[in-house]
């Protein structure tokens, strides 16, 4: 299945992949998820995790804008149902856009930073099957605990030390009821507000949230070192995988 002008109506889970933003930090020539990772783009690597989620029945990319037609030649192969669309001027706007062409039957939204390719397909299917089994939830995210100790600071001093137990960061794939998050974002555009994750706007207005465990090597690909580190793990996975199958061959 190629690219498609509409998802079909049967799409029950929709994966969006953010890669509208253009990657000031990292201070390359071009848009983030346009950079190498060994042979494949950011977008790719991460598109092609969702892809491969037994969940997943489609996807929106969300692209910068002038680089649609890029984006899409670089996802001629994709085997999913998906659409590549404009992306807006911050991430939340660009999550928006893509909520546009999501068919108003599709049940879960799964958001996705294309920052984040080594997210394994497993963790898609993770937070799906979290929020749509025993328990009533609007969401699940997955979550890393965090090493250091937490401070809050302000003008230079500490205020308080957080206890770090309850601490986690959140990463994405994070996983919506479409209806919930749909209007979340419409009432934080109402009301003027932003937010840093998906979760937040939902948290926001009352909904309730359940927490998977994440994976360490689901890191954002923020400077130049991180893309750095992506490169070298998927080398070294690419590595294990060879000598796997050379065990196996031979
Ligand atoms: N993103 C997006 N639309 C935007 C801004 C960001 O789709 N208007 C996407 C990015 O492509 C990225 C994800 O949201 O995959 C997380 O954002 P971030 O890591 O901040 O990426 P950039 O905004 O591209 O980087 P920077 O903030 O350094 O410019
Ligand atoms: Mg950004």
């Amino acid at each position: 299945m190629p690219l498609v002008e509409e998802l079909p109506a049967t799409a029950r889970v929709v994966a969006v992949i953010l890669a509208a933003g253009a990657g000031e930090r990292i201070g390359a020539e071009e848009a983030k998820a346009f950079l190498d990772l060994g042979g494949r783009s950011i977008l790719v690597v991460a598109t092609s995790s969702a892809e491969a989620a037994s969940s997943v029945d489609a996807l929106v990319v969300t692209a910068p804008a002038g680089l649609e037609d890029r984006a899409r030649e670089e996802l001629e192969a994709v085997s999913k149902p998906a659409r590549v669309v404009t992306g807006g001027a911050t991430r939340q706007a660009s999550v928006a856009t893509a909520l546009r062409v999501v068919p108003g039957s599709c049940e879960v939204v799964l958001c996705h930073d294309a920052a984040r390719p080594l997210a394994s397909p497993q963790l898609f299917d993770a937070v799906v099957r979290a929020l749509l089994g025993g328990e009533v939830a609007d969401g699940a995210i997955p979550v890393v605990p965090v090493a250091d100790t937490m401070k809050r600071v302000r003008d230079g001093e500490i205020l308080t030390t957080e206890e770090r137990g309850e601490l986690r960061a959140a990463q994405t794939p994070q996983a919506f009821r479409a209806p919930v998050l749909r209007s979340a974002l419409r009432r934080a555009l109402d009301e003027d507000r932003a937010f840093t994750d998906d979760a937040a706007a939902v948290e926001w207005t009352g909904g309730r949230i359940l927490a998977v465990s994440g994976e360490e090597r689901n890191f954002k690909i923020t400077t130049a070192e991180d893309l750095e580190r992506a490169r070298i793990e998927l080398a070294t996975r690419r590595d294990a995988a060879r000598q796997t199958s050379g065990a196996r061959d031979g």
